[in-house]
């Protein structure tokens, strides 16, 4: 990993409390990636875990994938102020990092749009993709990519919930050894 703790190659630095490193297993075959770190991930410097992160734990707990079997990471490494959807150029100056992050994995689960937007460079109608599958290039890798739900829409709409369930259970399947 190497992932810059003083990063300063966007305006996100500085209001940022801690750049929010990856966690979980960084080997796994698998990585969900998120969208942007919120206050309780700015002062902890671990990704998910606020009230979206606590829906992330429950869906996971509850589908038997252990949360430290997987890798999870955001798009951008550092909290917009007021929770703002990261702006293109700072997805673009983080763009280095969430590639080292996706490099020789074999699933990747986007969770909401800015997430999917970012590596399948379109924009995204979520009921129409989510839990379709997808490939990317990353170098000379081809990668599959699933769409899915952000867990602080599954906060506030069942169907999200139920998507990114549906989604968890996906990867429970093909990856029984998680
Ligand atoms: N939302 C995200 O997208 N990422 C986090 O780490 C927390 C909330």
């Amino acid at each position: 990993m190497f992932l810059d703790l003083d990063c300063e190659l966007c305006r996100l630095c500085h209001e940022r409390t801690k750049v929010v490193a990856p966690s979980g297993d960084l080997a796994s075959p698998v990585v969900f990636v998120g969208e942007a770190p919120g206050e309780k991930e700015d002062l902890s410097g671990k990704p998910f875990v606020g009230r979206a992160g606590r829906m992330l734990d429950r869906l996971l707990e509850e589908e038997g994938l252990p949360r430290d079997s997987i890798m999870i990471t955001n798009t951008v490494k550092c909290r917009p102020p007021g929770n703002r959807r990261p702006k293109a150029d700072e997805v673009l100056a983080c763009r280095l990092y969430l590639e080292d992050d996706l490099r020789g994995k074999q699933l990747i689960v986007c969770m909401g749009r800015t997430a999917c937007e970012g590596l399948l460079n379109n924009q995204v109608v979520m009921r129409d993709c989510a839990n379709q599958t997808f490939t990317i290039a990353l170098g000379r890798e081809r990668i599959d990519l699933v769409p899915t739900y952000h867990p602080s829409a599954a906060l506030r709409n069942l169907e999200a919930r139920e998507g990114l369930r549906r989604t968890i259970r996906l990867v429970k399947e093909r990856f029984p050894e998680l």
